[in-house]
C-alpha cells in the first residue's frame, strides 16, 4: 500500500482547505521560480523519465507528447496548453476530486507544464456540469493572479503566462481533444481528423498539447522529488502514483491514489472494504471506465492494475475507472445501458458511428430481453467490428468495446435469455 509520505494529492479528501494558504503549507508554489530556471529542456527530460503517462485514458508518454511542440515560433503564431477537465466518462470521477480539493496544484502544473512547452497561455476545459468545481477553480486562478504566481512575470520567472477556464455545455464528445478546440474556438464541438495532431495544428491553428487534469497537477511533484522517485513505483512502461475511482458493488466506494500495478484484490480489499457480499459474488468489472471491455471476476482479481496487465486481459486501464459489478449485476442491462450513452453521445459525423451506435443499441435491447435470435449475437459483433477503427475518433471504439467484452465472456447468458424468451413464446402459442 501507498505511504501517506509518497501521496501527490495529499488533500483529495478535503480534510483541509483548497485554497492558496493551505495549498502553499502543503508544499504547492513552493519556489516555482526555481522550477521554471531549470529551462524547457531539463523539464521536459526530467517527466520523460519519470515514465509519465497521460492519465485522461489513452496513456501517451506525457514527456514524449511535449516534445513535439515547436522550440521556435513559426510566423509569430503562440502556443498553448489545453488542460482536459471535461471527465465525463462513466467511472470517471478523479479530475472532480482535485479540482475541488488540490487545484493549485493544476495550476501550478498548467505553469510549468506550459513553460516546458514554451505556451503563451493554458485553457482548462471544465465540463458544465462541474458548476461548484468551475467556481472553486475559477477563484484559484484568481487567486493566483493576485500572488503574481500566474500572469505577467508568473512567479518571478520574467515568464508571461496566462490560465483560463472555459466551461463547457454538456457534450461527451467535448472530451476528445481536437472537439474540445473546436469548441474552445467557439465551433460546434465535433473531432477533427487527426493527423494533424494539435501540435502541428491545434487551437487556433496554432501548436497545442492537450493533457488530462491529472498528468498536469502531478508535475510539479514529480519536479520536486525527481523522476527517480516517481518512477519507482509500478513496474516498467507502468510507472508512478495513480488516482483510482472505485464505484459499483463494494463496501466503500472511494478515489484514493495508489501505486500502478497494485493487484486489484489489494485496491479492493485494502480501500474499499472488499465485494459487496465478499469475494465470492464478484461478477466483473469493467477496470478504466465505460470505454473498456469488462473483465469477468475469476480473470480480475489477481490481475495488475496498470496499462499492460489489463490490456492483456483484453480491457484496458483507461481513466482506472473501475466499476464493480456483484452477482446481482443485470449485466446485459447494463451494458445495453452504455450502448444508449454512445448512442446518445455520437456526434453523428461519421456513418459507421452515427448508425453503428443505433443498432447497437437496439441489437442490445433485443438480446436483453431474449426477444432475438441466436444468430443476432453473431450478427452483433459483426457490427461492432464495422464501426471499431472505422471512425474518426475514439467514441465509435469505445462504443464497440464494452459489447465485445460482453460477448466474449457472457455469451452464454446471451443465449440463455433467446433460450428462455422463446420457451416463453412457444409455452404461450400452445
Ligand atoms: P489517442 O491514443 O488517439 O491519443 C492520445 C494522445 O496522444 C492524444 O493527445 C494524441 O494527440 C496524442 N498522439 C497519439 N499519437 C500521436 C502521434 N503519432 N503524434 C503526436 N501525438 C500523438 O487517444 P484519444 O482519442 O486522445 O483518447 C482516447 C481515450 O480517452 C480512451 O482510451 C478513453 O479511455 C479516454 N477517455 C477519457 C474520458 C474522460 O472522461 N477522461 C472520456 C472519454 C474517453
Ligand atoms: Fe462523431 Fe462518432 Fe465520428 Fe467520433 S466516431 S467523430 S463521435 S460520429
Amino acid at each position: 500500500m501507498l505511504a501517506d509520505k509518497d501521496r501527490i494529492f495529499t488533500n483529495v479528501y478535503g480534510f483541509q482547505d483548497w485554497g492558496l494558504k493551505a495549498a502553499q503549507a502543503r508544499g504547492d508554489w513552493d519556489d516555482t521560480k526555481a522550477l521554471i530556471q531549470r529551462g524547457q529542456d531539463s523539464i521536459i527530460e526530467e517527466v520523460k523519465a519519470s515514465g509519465l503517462r497521460g492519465r485522461g485514458g489513452a496513456g501517451f508518454p506525457t514527456g514524449l507528447k511535449w516534445s513535439f511542440m515547436p522550440k521556435e515560433s513559426k510566423d509569430g503564431r503562440p502556443s498553448f496548453l489545453v488542460i482536459n477537465a471535461d471527465e465525463s466518462e462513466p467511472g470517471s470521477c478523479k479530475d472532480r476530486e482535485i479540482i475541488r480539493h488540490d487545484p493549485h496544484k493544476l495550476i501550478e502544473g498548467a505553469l510549468v507544464a506550459g513553460f516546458a512547452m514554451r505556451a503563451r497561455a493554458a485553457y482548462i476545459y471544465i465540463r458544465g456540469e462541474y458548476i461548484r468545481e468551475a467556481e472553486t477553480l475559477q477563484a484559484a486562478i484568481d487567486e493566483a493572479y493576485d500572488a503574481g504566481l500566474i500572469g505577467k512575470n508568473a512567479s518571478g520567472s520574467g515568464y508571461d503566462y496566462d490560465v483560463f477556464m472555459h466551461r463547457g455545455a454538456g457534450a461527451y464528445i467535448c472530451g476528445e481533444e481536437t472537439a474540445m478546440i473546436e469548441s474552445l474556438e467557439g465551433k460546434k464541438g465535433q473531432p477533427r481528423l487527426k493527423p494533424p495532431f494539435p501540435a502541428g495544428a491545434g487551437l487556433y491553428g496554432c501548436p497545442t498539447t492537450v493533457n488530462n487534469v491529472e498528468s498536469i497537477a502531478v508535475v510539479p511533484t514529480i519536479l520536486r522529488r525527481g523522476a527517480s522517485w516517481f518512477a519507482s513505483f509500478g513496474r516498467e512502461n507502468n510507472k508512478g502514483t495513480k488516482l483510482f475511482q472505485i464505484s459499483g458493488h463494494v463496501n466503500k466506494p472511494c478515489v484514493v491514489e495508489e501505486a500502478l500495478s497494485i493487484p486489484f484484490s489489494e485496491l479492493i480489499e485494502k480501500h474499499c472494504g472488499g465485494i459487496r457480499g465478499g469475494k465470492d459474488n464478484l461478477l466483473a468489472v469493467i477496470p478504466g471506465g465505460s470505454s473498456v471491455p469488462l473483465v469477468p471476476a475469476e480473470q480480475i482479481w489477481d490481475a495488475p492494475m496498470d496499462f499492460d496487465g489489463l490490456k492483456e486481459l483484453g480491457s484496458g486501464l483507461g481513466t482506472a475507472g473501475v466499476i464493480v459489478m456483484d452477482k446481482s449485476t443485470d449485466i446485459v442491462r447494463a451494458i445495453s445501458r452504455l450502448s444508449y450513452f454512445y448512442k446518445h453521445e455520437s456526434c453523428g459525423q461519421c456513418t459507421p458511428c452515427r448508425e453503428g451506435t443505433g443498432w447497437m443499441w437496439r441489437m442490445m435491447e433485443r438480446l436483453r430481453t431474449g426477444d432475438a435470435a441466436i444468430e443476432e449475437i453473431d450478427m452483433l459483433q459483426q457490427v461492432t467490428k464495422q464501426v471499431e477503427g472505422h471512425t474518426i475518433c475514439a467514441l465509435g471504439d469505445a462504443a464497440a468495446w464494452p459489447i465485445q467484452g460482453l460477448i466474449r465472456h457472457f455469451r452464454p447468458e446471451l443465449e440463455r435469455r433467446i433460450h428462455e424468451h422463446n420457451a416463453k413464446f412457444a409455452e404461450a402459442a400452445e
